[in-house]
């Protein structure tokens, strides 16, 4: 199997949007206040599930391909400002044993909204544009499954929370990490009582730098909402499943030590931060850590998450697909590999997104609540952003 940096390196040149496109390429849709087309969806599930996908860049292909390999559904309509990746999204779809020329094709996600074919929307547009294309699918009535992080800050996030509560939508937040098999076994392991009372979880992040992007959007704080937010939503998502209680407190140290500062974009060099170590504590007294490197490519795992209780600690390796246990009496458990034969594309986060569309579509198909809900978004993206205060301000930050 390919490396993980290889394959989304050789996805990164396969992309005809990396030729070079210009920000304006960007501009934010209009507020939901300025969607004129108000027209109610219906959302009549038909035997073959139809799908809208917003936003069709790297994220939004995977999305298109893990769509594909589930039974019973199809992309019927795509929306993207920039034709490059637009074309991309067609190709994949003719791939992928689609017909492309019976997909409707926008270059806007409120004409796509307006058209009323979808029963179910993907939105993988970039951070700083998932406020507004979000409360427009609010509005519109249809089942979404939105990109992480939810938002680029708690203020829009919390907006969201409250336009999602005082509606029927179904909006499901793409946290996927919890899915991929070896932590979604350790969740088990854990929720199952293996390590006995919760005191620690330790979760390290060590990776290649960020990937080129359409316009180079997640080059600053400004489009990502900060690395702690953007990437890290991941983590702090998964630190509160397994703390199993709600944070109170962050403390951070974090910086832009090595990547991207010998780069430029109209004069201005990116400002994103590349490595940090953050401290969480919950509730319930459990102690979060999470170390990030982001110039650490030749790590034998991108992830390891280590949790330990009063009874053992249990450890999940990432991309390894290898899960650990170490009981305090029986000693260092074998490793065990941790696979999942039911995953039939893997992309690049190793079928995680696949099982994440599996759960999706039952929820759409039975009106189903989601099982990563907008205020799990929220929450994640509060850590995120309380992690990047507290770097900011040298202090600790209270939640
Ligand atoms: N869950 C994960 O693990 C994961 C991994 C990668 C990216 N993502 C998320 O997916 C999203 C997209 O990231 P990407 O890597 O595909 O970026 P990308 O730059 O490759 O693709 C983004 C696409 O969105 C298009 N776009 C810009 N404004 C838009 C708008 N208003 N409406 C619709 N499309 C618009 C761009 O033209 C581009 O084609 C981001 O929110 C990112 O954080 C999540």
């Amino acid at each position: 199997m390919l490396g993980e940096t290889t394959q989304l390196n050789r996805l990164w040149r396969l992309n005809p949007a990396n030729n070079g496109v210009g920000a304006a390429l960007l501009a934010p849709p209009k507020t939901a206040n300025d969607y004129q087309q108000k027209t109610k969806v219906s959302v009549q599930v038909s035997d073959k599930v139809r799908y809208g996908v917003i936003g069709t860049g790297m994220m939004g292909i995977e999305h298109i391909c893990n769509i594909a390999a589930i039974d019973d559904t199809a992309v019927v309509a795509i929306s993207d400002p920039w034709e490059g990746s637009r074309n991309w999204a067609l190709d994949t779809i003719e791939q992928q044993g689609g017909d492309r020329s019976s997909v409707e094709v926008y270059e806007d996600h409120r004409q796509l909204l307006s058209a009323g074919a979808c029963d179910a929307v993907v939105v993988a547009s970039p951070n700083m544009t998932h406020i507004d294309v979000a409360l427009d699918v609010v509005e519109a009535g249809v089942p979404m499954l939105l990109e992480k992080p939810m938002c680029t800050t708690v203020e829009d996030s919390q907006r969201l929370v409250d336009a999602v509560s005082g509606s029927e939508a179904m909006v499901w937040v793409g946290l996927e990490y919890r899915y991929m098999p070896p932590i979604s076994r350790l969740i088990d392991e854990v929720k199952s009582g293996t390590v006995g009372q919760v005191h620690m979880v330790a979760i390290r992040e060590h990776r290649f730098p960020f990937l080129r992007k359409v316009g180079d959007w997640n080059r600053f704080n400004r489009n990502t909402g900060g690395t702690l937010v953007e990437k890290c939503c991941h983590f702090f998502d998964l630190m509160y499943l397994l703390a199993g209680a709600e944070p109170t407190r962050v403390m951070a140290s974090g910086g832009q030590s090595v990547n991207h500062l010998d780069e430029a974009y109209d004069g201005e060099v990116p400002d994103i931060a590349d490595n940090a170590f953050v401290i969480v504590d919950f509730a319930n007294g459990v102690r979060g850590m999470l170390d990030l490197c982001m110039f650490a490519e030749g790590s034998k795992n991108e992830q390891e998450i280590a949790v330990t209780g009063d009874i053992a600690k249990v450890e999940a390796f990432v991309p390894e697909a290898v899960m650990r246990i170490a009981d305090r009496e029986a000693g260092q458990g074998p490793d065990i590999d941790i696979a999942d034969p039911s995953i039939t594309y893997e992309g690049f986060h190793h079928g995680s997104s696949l099982i994440e569309h599996r759960a999706f579509l039952e929820a759409v198909r039975n009106g189903g609540d989601p099982e990563v809900t907008v205020r799990d978004g929220l929450r994640s993206v509060q850590m995120g952003a309380a992690a990047h205060e507290s770097i900011n301000t040298g202090t600790i930050i209270t939640l």
